[in-house]
């Protein structure tokens, strides 16, 4: 969100618009909360990601987790966009979204074998294989199917990409990827195997990352172990970075995209590979906000508390990762900061999506949280029967329902007391 008139959410005189509709009369039609997509943001962040690579052979695959909506994958579908999945469920959304399988890599921890068969009947791009199991499972399926898989696999270059110890994922310690020193083992039971096709190679080092220099490393240790397999006559043919590439949620500063595209293309020299990038977050996140209103004002002893209708059942993030996101009057007034905690509704003290925070609100304000557009309902949860809130896109003048609010009805609906 941006305090000039300029970007996907700016103000108009005092009220918050995102393109040309004003939130305020997005609450009013909508209710609250409401998560609103910005088309023009998503296309641009598209753009600029698939832009920066202009020139070297390359494949964006936008990951599906950040936000997998059906009208948001719709955009980046019309876009040409490949897509990174983690599920069965993934593909079935960028299929009925209108993606193209063979533009799908399939990465995941594991990947369930009826998950496989699926990938491969809908002609994946890849596997991103990430462990000795799941190489020999997708060997099994592929076998029964009669159809070789395209795999790569997810090497864990043991780098420390600086970020929150939860979403950081190419260190040693975590669960991800093949260590360096099975990774040869591995290729050539794949290169043996008449039901594999070995392809690439991959890492995904974190999420949030806001420098080159962890991407550099990984990509450096990751063709040392190319060059190695081609030496002994095993040859890929894609390099998959992964995704990571982190937004600026409060300061940080983002790293540019054409510095990280030159630096990336410096280091592959003039081998002849295909890259591949799985960016989920700054693809989606500066498109989105979560839309919510002030419930009432309290303060027990020191503290007050602004409480809104939106919970850590909606937006997740600040109580699981501490993360910081900004948070606007929909409605500039001229009422005098104070401090306050952001809460919701849910009986759990770590129900927050602000701490500490200068605002001027009363009841019945309207809220804003920025950069939701990732990670964001996609986190959700129907904790303490709560409905998800809808999810808009807005695309010019125009609004755009691409989820409908939930109502008790649908919680309940896949539920059944007992027998009498
Ligand atoms: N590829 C793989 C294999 C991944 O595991 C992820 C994210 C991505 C791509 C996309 O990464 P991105 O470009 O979005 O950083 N829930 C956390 C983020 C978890 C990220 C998990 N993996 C958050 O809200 O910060």
């Amino acid at each position: 969100m941006t305090e000039q008139n300029a970007g996907p959410f700016h103000f108009v005189s005092d009220e918050l618009y995102a393109e040309g509709v004003s939130l305020r009369r997005i609450a009013a039609d909508w209710g609250t909360p409401t998560w609103v997509y910005s088309r023009a943001a998503i296309e641009s962040a598209w753009d600029a990601f698939d832009a920066a690579f202009t020139g070297q052979p390359h494949l964006v695959c936008y990951a599906v987790k950040a936000n997998s909506n059906l009208g948001v994958l719709d955009i980046l579908a019309r876009k040409g966009a490949g897509f990174d999945i983690v599920s069965g469920g993934e593909l079935a959304r960028v299929i009925a979204a209108g993606g193209d399988p063979r533009k799908v890599v399939y990465s995941g921890v594991a990947k369930r074998a009826d998950e496989i068969e699926m990938a491969l009947r809908a002609n994946i791009a890849c596997f991103n294989v990430e462990s000795a199991f799941e190489l020999d499972l997708i060997e099994q399926v592929a076998g029964a199917v009669g159809k070789p898989a395209p795999v790569s696999l997810r090497i864990n270059p043991d780098v420390d990409a600086g970020t929150h110890p939860y979403i950081a994922t190419g260190l040693k310690d975590n669960k991800f990827g093949v260590p360096m020193a099975e990774a040869p083992g591995l290729y050539a039971r794949a290169d043996a195997s008449p039901h594999l096709a070995v392809t690439g190679i991959d890492c995904h080092i974190g999420s949030q990352i806001t420098s080159i220099a962890p991407f550099a490393d990984a990509l450096t240790i990751v063709l040392q172990l190319v060059d190695d397999l081609a030496a002994s006559g095993i040859a890929i043919e894609h390099v998959d970075l992964g995704g990571g590439v982190g937004v600026r949620y409060s300061d940080e500063t983002p790293l540019d995209l054409a510095e990280y595209a030159s630096a990336i293309g410096q280091i592959m020299g003039n081998r002849q590979l295909e890259l591949r990038f799985e960016p989920g977050r700054c693809i989606a996140a500066d498109a989105g906000v979560l839309l919510c209103e002030v419930m009432g004002i309290k303060s027990n002893g020191e503290k007050r508390f602004a409480v809104v209708d939106a919970a850590m059942n909606d937006l997740l993030r600040p109580s699981l990762y501490g993360a910081w996101q900004r948070i606007t009057n929909v409605v500039r007034k001229d009422v005098a900061e104070d401090t306050y905690d952001v809460v919701g509704p849910v009986c759990e003290s770590g129900d927050f999506l602000a701490k500490d925070r200068s605002l001027a609100v009363e009841a019945g304000d309207l809220l804003a949280v920025g950069s939701a557009g990732a990670y964001g309902a996609v986190m959700s949860s129907n904790y303490n029967t709560r409905g998800r809130g809808a999810e808009l896109i807005v695309d010019g003048t125009d609004v755009f329902c691409a989820r409908e609010r939930e109502t008790i009805a649908d919680l309940m609906r896949l539920e059944h007391t007992l027998p009498p």
